[in-house]
């Protein structure tokens, strides 16, 4: 009976300790939230217009003043704005997605007022419902506990879906021919762990490197189901990366433009150095986006200034802000595709997106028919159906 007695005492206790440590730690953790969507741009898909900057710059320095957030800016890459947000509530909060959700409405009410091309683009629900998963804004958020510096890079893509993380992904955390310290740092040494989610059946994969790698790689190769959502080390499962995956056609059930994905990569420190994670980027690989959302085109890095795409809406364009996080508060950003020694990889993407499009409608510029389910080809199959004959 004692015995049971202080067992059980002992059980409560322990409970009830545990919730005390994890509240505790949860108050000196940061959680990094990236939330964007495209509510709307100044002329067709090209740029999201400074009025709309303003209406969210405002809407997050109140967040800010009323301590939601730690800190904050507002950018944008392409026609997509860009919310990068610290605060302590943790991932999925439901107060920050709501912040974010009103900060997006309210800059597609001043993009309907201004006659901007699909205001409210992104925005597929009428109401938000405790949580962003599904209502179109994509995200990614880390929650950590701050290392004595934390170096981390905010990936903003335009033009593009979130598999086009995949290949520079995998060769960040999984390639020694890229990353060095993969070979030579102890503590990256053991490898790390990938969670692989397919887009279409909605459940997830974790995948060890590196004696999985070629598994992984059957996978990742697919990069229109298979998508890197977050990357761990293997060592403490310390979270290193992490990819925003809305797949808006499939919230939609039809073409509502590309999932323009943003990452967000912890650097140093046992983890991929700064210049290691921007290494892969120098190889401007074909990701699926384009034009209508629907050809293949060259990545092509870009700084922040020049996220705006022109030919063809393309080619699609990356952009890399480097911050260092202090106390929950962001120092920065460095535009980190800003520097000549991405020259090259800008001008073979040019030669690149020459030869692509030449072949006009054909494929493989033009995306295989199971992407395009969600355009116009199934009503051409419609229209042609009186038409069939057999052979
Ligand atoms: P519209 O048919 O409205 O021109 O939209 C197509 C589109 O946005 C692809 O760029
Ligand atoms: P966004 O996904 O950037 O809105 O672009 C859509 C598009 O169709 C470009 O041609
Ligand atoms: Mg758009
Ligand atoms: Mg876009």
């Amino acid at each position: 009976m004692i015995v049971r007695f202080i067992v059980t005492l002992s059980a409560i206790d322990f409970n009830k300790i545990k919730r005390i440590v994890s509240a505790v730690i949860s108050m000196v953790k940061t959680t990094l939230s990236v939330i964007k969507a495209d509510v709307g741009s100044l002329v067709g898909h090209h740029v999201v217009h400074p009025e709309l900057l303003k209406v969210a710059e405002e809407s997050l320095q109140k967040a800010k003043k009323s301590g939601l957030l730690h800190d904050y800016r507002v950018t944008n890459c392409g026609d997509d704005l860009e919310l990068i947000m610290t605060h302590r509530k943790g991932e999925e909060s439901a107060e920050i997605h709501k912040l974010a959700w009103d900060t997006f409405s309210k800059a597609a009410r001043v993009a309907k007022d201004l006659g901007l091309y699909a205001a409210g683009q992104d925005l597929l629900s009428d109401a938000f419902s405790g949580n962003l998963k599904g209502m179109g804004p994509g995200f990614t958020e880390i929650e950590f506990e701050e290392r004595a510096s934390e170096p981390i890079i905010v990936f903003m893509a335009d033009k593009t879906e979130p598999g086009a993380f995949n290949l520079p992904f995998y060769k960040i955390f999984a390639d020694p021919f890229s990353s060095a310290g993969l070979v030579i740092d102890p503590k990256m040494h053991e490898g790390f762990i990938f969670q692989v989610l397919d887009v279409i059946k909605g459940h997830s994969y974790e995948l060890s490197t590196p004696e999985e790698s070629y598994d992984l790689l059957a996978l990742i190769g697919t990069t229109g189901r298979y998508i890197l959502k977050r990357i761990m080390r293997k060592s403490d499962r310390l979270v290193a990366a992490s990819v925003s995956i809305t797949k808006l056609s499939l919230i939609a059930g039809r073409y509502v433009g590309k999932d323009d994905p943003v990452a967000i990569v912890r650097a140093q420190h046992g983890l991929p150095a700064v210049g290691e994670v921007l290494e892969p980027f120098s190889f401007p690989h074909l990701v699926a986006g384009w034009m209508r959302g629907s050809h293949y085109g060259p990545m092509m890095p870009v700084a922040q200034r020049n996220a705006k795409c022109t030919r063809f809406d393309g080619p699609p364009r990356f952009v890399a802000l480097g911050f260092q996080i202090k106390d929950s508060k962001l120092v920065g950003p460095a535009d980190l595709f800003d520097d000549p020694a991405f020259d090259w990889t800008r001008w073979k993407a040019l030669e690149v997106a020459d030869y692509m499009r030449r072949h006009g409608p054909f494929m493989p510029e033009r995306l295989g028919p199971e992407e395009m389910e969600y355009t116009t080809l199934p009503q051409v199959l419609e229209k042609l159906k009186g038409r069939i004959k057999k052979e």
